[in-house]
């Protein structure tokens, strides 16, 4: 769905952004234009951004075993 009329972005390309590592509603006005023209899409933006960064798994640390032969 579009989010952003004034700029046609889409719930999509919000979770997209944040998948990239965008985090606050600052960055999406900064890097995708949302809520920069009139501003109403301002609260649902906010909805979509705040359930998908809820929706992710940030890995910091891996460590791998390695397989020991006899
Ligand atoms: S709908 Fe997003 S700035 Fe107008």
């Amino acid at each position: 769905m579009i989010v952003c009329v004034c700029n046609n972005i889409s719930d999509r390309e919000i979770r997209q952004a944040v998948d990239l590592g965008l985090s606050t509603m600052a960055e999406l006005s900064r890097d995708l234009g949302v809520g920069t023209c009139c501003g109403k899409c301002g609260s649902c933006a906010r909805q979509v951004l705040h359930a998908h960064l809820d929706t992710r798994i940030e890995v910091k640390e891996i460590s791998f075993r390695t397989a020991q032969t006899a």
